[in-house]
């Protein structure tokens, strides 16, 4: 009897489980992203539907008789009559989030029955040739209609489908960052960290959250509704060696800041290209975020102003305010917590910063100055090094204990080490170079400033732009002379004069100390 008992009572549970399995495919609807907007709870349908799968195949190890093969789960496309159309959720140069965007033998594809409400395909795509800034390269690196291409629903229902309603269309699960760029520039921290991620982060983060104008959100740090999370980034055109940089801070960063994120390599795009090789199969994306670094360069924000890829999306989603926090870097805050956190770095000053309109002042003020007298190129003159470092020092001294220096060899610390001190960074200073990549880790706070020493006549955006976007100020240095945007004349034009690599770069230690003790002292 008892046996019995418990045998419906599993059969019963598996009913249960398996109608409501069934209700789930045919009920279950992704909500509309306004509805994901205010809430912190944005179960993405996969979870959902992995959760169910586990009930049933713990179930049927039991009781496997009552199961017909017929009744396994399916993808809830296979039962789709039609296959969903393409839509667009967001785009900027470069940028695009699409729902319902579909791969088949290499070419991205648009299902569509209105190509003209969808942005021009060279602001989406591109074909991903290493870049070179000749005209045949440029024109070279247009999409053609194998990078991407439109179909409308009747065409792909042909192609993909067959009489009985059964498609060849396979669903990767859940939500997908494309990465459709060589490994050219992925390989860098700055280009892959403080530019890339930076941009996706804006994007993704933007893309979730409520427009709003209102003065107090701009200044919120954190916590706030976190967008739903990233499943995987598919860097489609670098091999696994391609994205990861000589010091491992891309593959820290990524392990770090987004641990449970599959990443996928051009060797595992090329496997599902092969497989869909003869078009008449496809994989479809749920969700799936598109970036293209040439087609951000094709964009005005990114192509004729800052050169920055990252400018697009972070313009994008300011312009509608959805960056939370947008003048201190609010938005990026989950990420850079989550990094320092790894690193072990103290991170209790920042919690204090709370939600008010102005940032807190440092307890400490501490000035990192990252030196590249090591490095291979781009060094001070010797004793323009010894008489910055002597500058500094005097100035530390002279201001007494809540007065911190650290001249840092990054190569010889460790990423911890390095990340924990930039982590109690208010002044970071250094040549221009990757070292000033570790600014995106600074605290904000209203002192939190980047100097940078550039040949004199020299400049470019990349630390600029960056630490601007993020609420910072920025130095531009030249030996005896500095700028910032907002004061003098304004942003200089980039410029790479005779030099500028070069190991012979003056600059005067007196000033760059007296540039520190004025803006410590309100007066910049
Ligand atoms: C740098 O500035 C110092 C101090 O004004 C000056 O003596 C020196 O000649 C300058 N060096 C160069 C290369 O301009």
């Amino acid at each position: 009897m008892a046996i019995r008992h418990t045998r419906r009572d599993i059969i019963l549970l598996l009913l249960g489980a398996v109608s409501m399995r069934l209700f789930t495919f045919f009920f279950y609807n992704p909500a509309p992203l306004e509805m994901n907007i205010d809430t912190d709870h944005h179960s993405p349908p996969t979870q959902e539907v992995h959760h169910t799968t586990t009930v049933i195949e713990a179930l049927t190890t039991t009781v496997t008789v009552t199961l017909k093969p017929e009744s396994r789960p399916r993808s809830t496309l296979d039962l789709a009559p039609q296959l969903p159309p393409t839509s667009l959720v967001a785009h900027a140069p470069g940028w695009t989030l699409f729902k319902n965007l579909y791969m088949s033998a290499g070419t991205l594809y648009i299902v569509t029955d209105t190509p003209s409400e969808f942005p021009k395909i060279r602001l989406m795509a591109s074909n991903p040739l290493p870049a070179e800034n000749t005209p045949q390269n440029i024109a070279m690196r247009e999409p053609t209609a194998y990078n991407m291409a439109f179909l409308t629903p009747a065409q792909a229902n042909r192609r993909w489908g067959d009489d009985v309603g059964q498609n060849r269309v396979f669903t990767i699960d859940g939500n997908t960052v494309l990465v459709n760029e060589p490994q050219q520039f992925l390989r860098h921290y700055y280009h892959l960290v403080a530019e890339l991620m930076f941009g996706v982060q804006a994007f993704w983060h933007g893309a979730f959250a409520k427009p709003s104008f209102d003065v107090d959100r701009e200044y919120v740090r954190g916590p706030h509704p976190a967008p739903p999370p990233i499943d995987r980034v598919m860097f489609a055109r670098s091999s696994a060696d391609g994205w990861r940089d000589g010091p491992g801070f891309n593959a820290y960063f990524m392990r770090a800041a987004f641990p449970a994120t599959t990443i996928e390599v051009q060797e595992d795009w090329e496997d599902r290209v092969e497989i869909t090789e003869t078009g008449d199969r496809a994989f479809h994306f749920p969700q799936l975020l598109l970036t293209d670094r040439s087609a951000s360069h094709r964009g005005a924000i990114c192509g004729s102003q800052t050169q920055r890829i990252a400018a697009e999306a972070v313009e994008y989603m300011r312009k509608r305010g959805q960056l939370v926090g947008i003048r201190v870097g609010g938005w990026w805050e989950p990420v850079r917590q989550k990094i320092l956190r790894f690193a072990g770095a103290d991170t209790s000053f920042d919690a204090a910063g709370g939600e008010s309109t102005q940032l807190p002042m440092p307890a400490k003020i501490v000035v990192t100055y990252i030196s590249r007298q090591s490095a291979g190129n781009r060094k001070l003159i010797p004793e323009s090094h010894d008489g910055l470092v002597d500058a500094l020092r005097e100035l530390v001294e002279r201001k007494g204990p809540t007065w911190e220096l650290n001249v840092v060899e990054a190569e010889k610390l460790t990423r911890d080490a390095q990340l924990q001190i930039i982590a109690r960074t208010t002044m970071l200073l250094g040549v221009h170079g990757n070292g000033l990549s570790h600014l995106v880790m600074m605290p904000p706070t209203r002192l939190s400033t980047v100097i940078e020493m550039f040949y004199p006549g020299g400049f470019a955006h990349d630390y600029q732009w960056t630490s601007r976007a993020l609420g910072m100020k920025h130095f531009a240095v030249w030996n005896d002379t500095y700028r910032s945007e907002g004061i003098g004349e304004g942003k200089p034009r980039v410029n790479y004069p005779d030099g500028f690599q070069g190991n012979r770069i003056p600059v005067d230690g007196p000033t760059v100390a007296q540039l520190i003790e004025n803006r410590v002292g309100g007066k910049l």
